[in-house]
């Protein structure tokens, strides 16, 4: 069915309806738009301002020609004005409110019309200012704005979706909803808030020293009050009408506020920077989300795009940030920890921040990251709380995979998803094993996330040998292990980066090293400690290899984590020639720390030696952009699990380096790179990288030793691992911007 409208009725004349038929009339500019309100004043200034070509003195006259009437009154007028007007609505017209409050509404519709009032449409516009009145009425009120539409079940498809697209094109975002859900929804995140703003400022206002208050009062009080100038009466009604949902809103919110008066009391400085900081975040997020920049939803929502343009050279001296892996780790093992822990170096990168938000979520308090510097206040092995919702992991492997370990070990369900890209990844490598030890988890088809980790499940330590190398199967099997009864006993295939057992071992847990055989025991107890992270090889490793490639280069990066484990890039850029030394090694918090320096210089092609694919696992997007610059022909064997990182990475080089004229030939495990050596130079084209980080900063890498510009797509999860790569690449002498 399709309406056809040429008279409209808009019964009550106030800001809502007003600026909605206001912005109507520009798309339909033929509707005959008749008013009705209460207030003569309201109607001769609508008619006076042409929102309204004609208003009536009895509503009845108003709707007895209309198509479509558009019922804004006070929630609590609608069932008499419903009454009133329902012996002369023409029967195929069309209704709709704009009401603050649902239920009450579908009750009065039901009181009045009986069940089948098809063409009755509840809406909701989520916009409003503390202006009321048919004179602050504005055309541009609903861009952008949601508005919430709760259809009936005798609500007609045609009539909900008509409804919805007169909100469409006045700029609105329409959402369905069910009445009860909204209603709840809304005496939460609107109801409760102005009900606060009220009795703050009456209670301010009763003061007998208010003078002074409102004379003092800043930008906290107006920013936190602003609300309390809405209309009393519309006010009154929705407090009314939504009682049940206000009332368990206002209850929870009574107990959370006198647990805080409790802590203010005691001074109780945990409990206060929980709530602080866990609100902080909430409040950041929020912020993020009304900017629409992307924190933890999907990264692939922002469009980020690089231009590389030839040529440069790097020189200085310079830090990149934190390391990734330790990162990760310093989260998780300080919250199981007993007592507080210290972290400086922290990376601020949406993956390490993915998993302090989700030990954030489980209840942990956690201050900061401020400048790096992150205090967890640990709550014990078994002190972990239920999260409210879906942990949600961004980008992050490594936060779902060694969480998936950890929440094993808990006494609560966990789900745990990621973005496009995370859902794509293979989750069985951990979630076989862990079966193996007891414990219950679901994942989607081909053991892709979202993961379901059933809580409760007695988990017993196994002996497992990986059938990959894989540091993150191995911690995640640690990290259960510290739940499980008896040994758990993990072998791998070959070398992996040892940060959980070192730093396991740092915290004051027994781990035994025995060869390529790790064992862990129940029973122990982590304690804090203080973690310097040092910066992260794998972000070192685009300079080291920008360094090298492009002539007149000279860079020093500080502080870079050597863990033999991580070494891998170091090998295979010595092995082809690269001028590199390593200065100042000393050991911080239990890892090998060095400052590299590296000088340009003419590489040449190697057959990468299988035993350093682990130790260089995250760097070959890197590695190939260096083999292409060599001087003869670079063969890497034995890297199938590049296959399954944040994208499949040999594909994704081999597409992006083929379109920039390289000569590479991809295989099963690796690939082939024919290097163009001293005389040649990457050509100019546009580069895929599937959301990948390391693609991202890699092709960035290549412009300087490119002959024409290169457009590198979808570049926002750099974010993830390194948030300011464009800062130090153009401060080093990379000619990369964003687009
Ligand atoms: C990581 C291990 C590696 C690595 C990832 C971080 C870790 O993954 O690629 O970036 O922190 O344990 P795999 O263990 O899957 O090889």
């Amino acid at each position: 069915m399709s309406f056809s409208i040429n008279t409209v009725a808009v019964v009550g004349l106030g800001l809502i309806g007003g600026s909605w038929i206001k912005a109507l009339r520009q798309t339909y500019p033929d509707w005959h738009v008749i008013g009705f309100d209460r207030n003569q004043d309201s109607m001769v200034k609508a008619h006076s301002l042409g929102i309204i070509d004609s208003y009536e003195g009895s509503v009845d006259n108003v709707v007895k020609n209309a198509d479509l009437v558009i019922l804004s009154v006070p929630i609590l007028a609608c069932r008499e004005i419903l009454s009133l007007i329902r012996p002369y609505l023409k029967p195929d017209a069309i209704l709709t409110d704009v009401g603050s409050v649902k239920g009450c509404v579908a009750d009065d519709i039901r009181a009045v019309f009986g069940q089948d009032q098809a063409n009755f449409v509840l809406g909701h516009p989520i916009a409003g200012s503390e202006k009321s009145g048919i004179q602050a009425a504005n055309e541009s009120l609903f861009q952008n704005h949601k508005v919430i539409i709760t259809p009936l079940p005798s609500t007609s498809l045609s009539a909900v979706e008509f409804i919805s697209s007169l909100w469409e094109v006045v700029g609105a975002k329409v959402e369905i909803m069910d009445v009860a859900h909204h209603d709840e929804v809304l005496a939460a995140t609107s109801h409760l808030p102005h009900l606060l703003a009220y009795s703050l400022v009456d209670t301010l206002a009763h003061n007998h020293e208010n003078k002074e208050i409102f004379n003092y009062a800043a930008g906290g009080f107006r920013d936190f009050t602003r609300i309390a100038a809405s209309s009393p009466k519309m006010w009154h009604d929705i407090f009314t009408a939504n009682k049940t949902a206000v009332l368990d809103a206002l209850d929870l919110f009574a107990h959370d506020l006198s647990q805080l008066r409790e802590a203010v009391a005691n001074s109780d400085s945990t409990t206060m920077m929980g709530v602080f900081t866990r609100a902080k975040v909430a409040r950041d997020h929020f912020s993020k989300i009304l900017a629409r920049r992307a924190y933890v939803e999907p990264m692939k929502n922002q469009q980020i795009n690089y231009i590389a343009n030839p040529g440069g050279c790097v020189t200085g001296t310079f830090r990149v940030p934190g390391d990734k892996s330790i990162s990760h780790r310093s989260i998780m093992l300080g919250s199981l920890a007993n007592g507080t822990t210290e972290v400086t170096g922290f990376l601020e990168g949406e993956d390490s921040l993915a998993t302090l938000q989700a030990f954030r979520d489980m209840g942990v308090v956690i201050e900061g990251p401020h400048r790096g510097r992150v205090t967890i206040h640990g709550v014990g092995l078994h002190g972990l709380k239920r999260p409210p919702n879906t942990l949600y992991l961004g980008n992050s492997g490594t936060s779902m995979r060694l969480l998936a370990g950890l929440m094993a070990g808990q006494n609560f369900d966990v789900e745990m998803t990621g973005d496009e890209s995370l859902s794509k990844r293979p989750m069985n490598r951990v979630a076989n094993p862990l079966r193996e030890m007891g414990a219950e988890i679901e994942t989607s088809a081909e053991g892709r996330p979202p993961m379901l980790i059933k809580g409760s499940k007695p988990l017993k330590g196994i002996t497992y040998t990986l059938p990959m190398a894989s540091a993150q199967v191995k911690s995640c099997l640690l990290l259960s292990g510290l739940y499980a009864d008896g040994k758990t006993i993990v072998t791998e295939p070959a070398p992996t980066r040892d940060h959980t057992e070192r730093m396991l071992k740092g915290f004051g847990y027994k781990v035994q090293v025995d060869g390529d055989t790790v064992t862990v025991e129940s029973g122990g107890e982590l304690t804090a400690t203080n973690i310097d992270v040092p910066s992260d090889i794998s972000s070192a490793t685009f300079f080291m290899v920008a360094a090298s490639i492009a002539l007149d280069s000279d860079i020093t990066l500080e502080h870079v984590g050597i863990n033999p484990t991580r070494i891998g890039i170091i090998n295979i850029l010595r092995l082809m020639g690269a001028d590199l030394e390593l200065l100042n090694e000393r050991e911080v918090g239990g890892e090998p720390v060095a400052d590299i320096r590296i000088r340009s210089a003419q590489l040449k092609g190697i057959n990468i030696p299988e035993d350093q694919v682990p130790l260089a696992i995250d760097e070959f997007p890197a590695i190939f952009v260096a083999a292409a610059c060599a001087e003869g022909t670079t063969v890497l064997t034995g890297a199938e699990e590049l296959r399954v990182k944040e994208s499949d990475r040999i594909q994704a080089m081999v597409d992006g380096l083929q379109v920039l004229g390289v000569d590479i030939k991809g295989t099963e495990d690796g690939a082939v790179i024919e290097g163009f050596g001293a005389k040649g130079a990457f050509g100019g084209g546009e580069i895929v990288t599937h959301h990948d980080h390391r693609i991202a900063m890699s092709f960035a890498v290549a412009s300087l030793r490119a002959s024409k510009p290169i457009k590198i797509l979808d570049c926002a999860n750099v974010a993830t691992s390194f948030p300011s790569f464009i800062e130090l690449s153009q401060s080093s002498g990379m000619n990369v911007t964003v687009e």
